[in-house]
């Protein structure tokens, strides 16, 4: 019996976790608890009812639309349809030479696959891992595992530091890659990330940045919208500017998720400019 296990353990080949499943289990409970609270409103009378009522609909309403629009994180098929968007967005503006560092790496979910995708890259990845996102299985460990599993170790690594003040010399990089972090990092203009990413660009590396960029998220970065936030980008030494939705580039994630507008920025580090040098 035992030796039949030993042998399933050895055959189970490891396998990297990139997922979200603790908002599935936040999903699950929002509706469950709105279904518990409408019955009790059904069960109890007058006043209690009515607060079970609202507070139900509020808890059941919230699920289901965490479910549509946030759902996909945890689709197999959509995660697979984004990370392949992203490796052809950086097939078009890179040739796959250099260092790379990817902002906000969580479990290196990107650093990874350029590691991989991109045999001739370094990649480092880098994150802050704080409390809040170790309860999502965010860690330092996690994203060193999937590196391993995924056989890139050697070449891609990790490292704690924050998107504020990145600890990297200017000029090092020739790709910076980010995802869903910039939105995640609460500061009253987000053009600091920006051009904090760009300092660590060598010239002539690009960037490609992928997020949700519509109506609060735009206003982060202090603009009304899109093109305005690419003249501002311009403004501090970057060519060719561009922004491309999921939607124009393919990427249906289903449900709600078009709420979020995600998409990419991306960009080429041009001549030296002193807002993205580090002021010795
Ligand atoms: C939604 S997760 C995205 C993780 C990963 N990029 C991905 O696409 O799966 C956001 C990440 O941003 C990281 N983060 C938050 N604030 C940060 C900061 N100031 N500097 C660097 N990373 C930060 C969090 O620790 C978390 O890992």
């Amino acid at each position: 019996m035992n030796s039949t296990r030993n042998e399933y353990v050895k055959e189970t080949p490891e396998k990297p976790y990139y997922g979200y499943r603790i908002m599935s289990y936040f999903t699950g409970a929002l509706i469950a608890g709105g279904i518990v609270s409408i019955t009790l409103a059904i069960v109890f009378t007058a006043w209690s009812s009515i607060l079970y009522w609202c507070l139900g609909v509020i808890l059941f309403a919230s699920g289901v639309f965490l479910h549509l629009s946030m759902g996909w994180v945890n689709n197999p098929e959509k995660i697979e349809l984004v990370k392949d968007n992203f490796l052809d967005q950086l097939g078009n503006i890179w040739d796959g030479n250099g260092k790379v560092l990817d902002i906000g790496t969580g479990l290196g979910r990107v650093a990874v696959e350029v590691a991989k995708q991109f045999p001739e890259a370094q990649v480092i990845g880098v994150d802050t891992w704080m409390k809040g996102w170790k309860l999502f299985g965010m860690t330092k460990s996690g994203a060193e595992k999937n590196a391993r599993i995924e056989g890139v170790s050697g070449r891609c690594t990790f490292q704690n530091g924050s998107a504020l003040d990145l600890p990297f010399e200017d000029g090092e990089f020739q790709l910076v890659v980010s995802s869903f972090a910039f939105h995640e990092i609460k500061v009253p203009d987000r053009m600091v990330l920006l051009k904090e990413a760009i300092r660590v660009l060598a010239p002539d590396g690009v960037f490609v940045i992928c997020d949700p960029l519509s109506g609060s998220f735009l206003k982060a970065y202090n603009v009304k919208n899109v093109p305005e936030l690419l003249e501002k980008v311009q403004q501090v030494g970057v060519e060719d500017v561009r922004y491309e939705s999921f939607k124009d580039a393919g990427v249906n994630l289903g449900g709600l998720a078009h709420l979020w507008e995600i998409g990419y920025l991306s960009g080429m580090k041009g001549g030296e400019d002193e807002e993205t040098t580090r002021s010795k």
